[in-house]
């Protein structure tokens, strides 16, 4: 037998986006779908086009893009909703109205009549103007589960294309949620699709259990993005889907990773570092133990591989490790170590840790580099030369960067909305011919009391490849701290990228 098919249907465009605090450009939106539509989903909800102009720009954009991919626009049952979508020229449309009792009595103030008829007539409306329909019945899993199949079922006969089931605030269970798609099967005969929320962190639970009832499609965001606590997350429902149940997709998971990566960085919403697949610390092993294991059979501890979705293993030094770990932490960064020295190391690193500190990259280094008897030299490809930074309460904080690589000269000038915020813009610009960096995170402690206090700046910093380097800097000018600490950490990047260049 064939594998099964699920159709995975994106919303990071549309419910993604009324994730609070986030607003994307139409261009932000066209790239994020150009992304969508290489990494292989079915349907891209591109956004709701009666909510502003702007929406309206952007999904005009992705809809005359060419895309492989069909894209649709968020509806509600309405004349005036459904031109909107016609007018931003699509031709797939994802109807809702509320069917629960909440809403019919406290938003919609309509009976459920008032509201099959609604519905009926925005379906032959959108039909008539030859659209593909998806219908949603709104808070479907707190409605009368014998009114959402009168529902549903009339809305198959008069032709829906595919149906719908939003588990609007996320309060089912794995098991209710298979109950209810059992129960929903009895009467739609058409692809029965499932929209799960994350309130009680079940989302991606409750779309898998819809899967094994039988639903043929799931909706899912990027990085689990949405309204409240999120929807689904498409990062692990096609890792589950492949690797746990064996069904298919045309999602290509390689690019998974840089996806995540994309909609962070364009939405601002930054991936937290324990989260499944797609967090910083999926894929990383600090223990000894774990270290250990990994090292001889990656199986031991990682069910998902991390290549299967375009990430890498990442080995980290710290009070946990062991000495297999930190030999291969070593020899990435270039550092062929005896054994003996090995083990010193590692005492030294698990006294930082028990300390409290943090072991960045660039502390493992300078340990290595003392016990190794090396003279204590920093390996620099970059270096800062020149900082200016302005900033006022009646200014525009700005700062001009000169660094100097590899006998040049590289000078930019940013505008940021502080100055240590335009240090770092200024430097990343500066950069950009050489390697593309994020800031991913960065905390800034005050060592000592007092305005002289002597500020400690610890940062991490990823590249465009994925690789994150982690490094600090100490003084008493925050701005200079940060700029320094951002200087080492890319120093490292640079550093890496050339060992691994020379290891061919
Ligand atoms: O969660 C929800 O109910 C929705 C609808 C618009 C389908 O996003
Ligand atoms: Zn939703």
């Amino acid at each position: 037998m064939l594998p099964r098919y699920i159709r995975i249907f994106d919303t990071t465009l549309r419910d993604g986006e009324q994730t609070p605090g986030v607003a994307l450009t139409a261009e932000d939106k066209l790239t994020i779908a150009r992304q969508l539509d290489n990494l292989g989903v079915d349907v891209i909800e591109a956004g709701f086009p009666i909510t502003s102009k702007g929406e309206v720009e952007a999904v005009k954009l992705i809809a005359k893009d060419c895309l492989k991919v069909e894209v649709c626009g968020l509806s509600r049952a309405l004349k005036s909703d459904i031109d909107a979508v016609i007018d931003c020229g699509l031709n797939s449309i994802h109807l809702f109205i509320a069917t629960s009792d909440i809403h019919l009595k406290y938003k919609l103030k309509m009976s459920r009549e008032e509201v099959l008829k609604k519905a009926l007539e925005a379906l032959d409306y959108a039909k008539a103007h030859g659209l593909t329909v998806e219908f949603s019945a709104e808070d479907a899993t707190r409605t009368d589960v014998g009114f959402l199949k009168e529902f549903y079922k009339a809305l198959c006969d008069a032709g829906v294309d595919r149906i719908n089931v939003p588990d609007t605030v996320g309060v089912m269970t794995p098991k209710r949620m298979y109950d209810l798609i059992c129960e929903l099967k009895k009467v739609v005969y058409r692809p029965l699709s499932v929209h799960c929320h994350d309130d009680f962190g079940m989302a991606t639970a409750n779309s898998l259990a819809a899967l094994e009832a039988g639903a043929e499609q799931v909706h899912v965001t990027v990085n689990g993005l949405g309204e409240r606590a999120g929807n689904a997350a498409l990062e692990e429902v096609i890792v589950a889907l492949k690797l746990i149940y064996g069904f298919e997709t045309n999602v290509n998971p390689k690019l998974i990773h840089q996806t995540s990566r994309l909609v962070s960085r364009l939405t601002g919403i930054p991936v937290q570092p324990n989260k499944a697949v797609v967090g910083e610390n999926a894929f990383a092993h600090e223990s000894g133990i774990h270290t250990h294991g990994v090292i001889a059979q990656p199986l031991t501890y990682e069910p998902i591989p991390p290549e299967f979705v375009g990430c890498e293993r990442r080995i980290l030094a710290g009070k946990h490790a062991g000495t297999h770990g930190l030999k291969a932490v070593l020899s990435q960064m270039g550092l062929e170590l005896s054994e003996a020295q090995v083990k010193e190391v590692l005492a030294r690193v698990k006294e930082l840790g028990d300390k409290g500190k943090q072991v960045t990259d660039e502390d493992l280094m300078a340990i290595a580099r003392v016990v190794a008897g090396e003279l204590v030299r920093e390996d620099r490809v970059l270096n800062l030369d020149e900082l200016a930074v302005m900033t006022g309460n009646k200014v525009i904080p700005t700062a001009s960067v000169k660094v100097f690589i590899d006998g040049r000269d590289y000078v930019a000038s940013k505008t940021g909305v502080g100055p240590v915020d335009a240090a770092i813009k200024a430097l990343q610009e500066v950069l950009n011919p050489v390697i593309k960096v994020n800031l991913r995170e960065y905390r800034l402690e005050a060592i000592t009391g007092g305005s002289d206090a002597l500020a400690e700046v610890v940062i991490k910093v990823e590249d465009d490849e994925g690789h994150i380097v982690s490094a600090r800097a100490a003084r008493e000018d925050i701005v200079i701290a940060s700029v320094e600490a951002m200087v080492n950490a890319i120093n490292k990047l640079l550093l890496r990228k050339r060992i691994a260049g020379s290891r061919g």
